[in-house]
């Protein structure tokens, strides 16, 4: 597959990704009950509805900012951190995640805040429960793409929940990043740029108690130019293309200062795309 081209699967190929997704839906509800679920990051979420910079970037806010009063729906809102950054800010937000563990944490959460949201169980790839052209800003990203097997079905979804001329923001981990062992003293390529993947992995290594092999899971690589064309394909325009951070984050292993962190792309929906 060349650099920017995305596939149609078939049928055959189709059922192979359900099932990859359905195991990396079980890891999901497996990490969130194992309190490991929202482990990524060390930002309080008792304060994310009150200071939405403790999750946006500036260059984020730029563009979200104005949600007040807004339709909003998250996509993979794994913590839901953005979910309540978002609704604090004023939206009325939605949170989609495949992992009905994750929503439940996040639903007591938002009770505990007082922040009336609807959690939506679903995957990314069939956004069937929610209707079209009912949002007016769709949001994503912070690794999910990652997890999921057809970049352009899942932006098309979003695309599809849209109103005409809603804004459509992705933020996501830099693909430059992805591709390295976890040695820490040297960067080596681990997997070459544009090896798609999947990319299988034990879960079941981070999840106390859990049957070694009992929870396998599967990550793609997408590349920057797979990201526009998705982004593109599904009906948008685009507004703006950032990358930005060089920082290495806490987790990291691989020495990454210098490669970029941030993937941005803001877009707007045509008025008339042709799907
Ligand atoms: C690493 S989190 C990223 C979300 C958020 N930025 C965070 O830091 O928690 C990944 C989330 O994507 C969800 N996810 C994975 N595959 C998905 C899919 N196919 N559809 C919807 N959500 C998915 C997982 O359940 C998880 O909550």
């Amino acid at each position: 597959m060349g650099t920017g081209e995305l596939r149609t699967v078939g049928r055959q190929e189709e059922t192979v990704m359900n099932e990859i997704h359905e195991a990396n839906r079980k890891g999901w509800d497996a990490a969130a009950l194992a309190g490991l679920g929202q482990a990524d990051r060390t930002i309080d979420w008792r304060r994310c509805h009150r200071d939405a910079r403790l999750v946006f970037t500036e260059q984020e806010l730029k563009w979200l900012g104005n949600v007040s009063g807004k339709r909003v729906c998250v996509l993979g809102s794994g913590d839901n951190l953005a979910v309540f950054a978002l609704a604090g800010l004023g939206g009325e937000v939605t949170s989609v995640d495949i992992s009905q563990e994750q929503l439940n944490i996040a639903n007591k959460r938002a009770s505990q805040l007082g922040l009336s949201i609807a959690f939506v169980q679903a995957d990314v790839i069939d956004l069937s429960p929610l209707d079209s052209k009912c949002f007016d800003v769709v949001y994503t990203g912070g690794h999910v793409a990652v997890w999921v097997s057809d970049l352009q079905k899942y932006y098309s979804e979003a695309a599809r929940i849209l109103k005409p001329r809603g804004l459509f923001v992705v933020n996501e981990y830099h693909p430059f990043r992805r591709i390295w062992k976890e040695s820490k003293h040297t960067l080596e390529v681990a997997f070459s740029y544009f090896d798609r993947g999947p990319h299988r992995w034990d879960r079941s290594e981070d999840i106390p108690g859990a049957e070694p092999g009992s929870l396998p899971a599967y990550e793609f690589h997408w590349t920057v130019s797979e990201f526009l064309a998705a982004v593109v394909d599904a009906g948008c325009e685009l507004l703006l293309v950032d990358e930005f951070g060089d920082e290495p984050e806490a987790w990291e292993i691989a020495p990454l200062a210098g490669l970029p962190q941030f993937l941005l792309i803001v877009s707007r929906k045509k008025e008339c795309p042709k799907t």
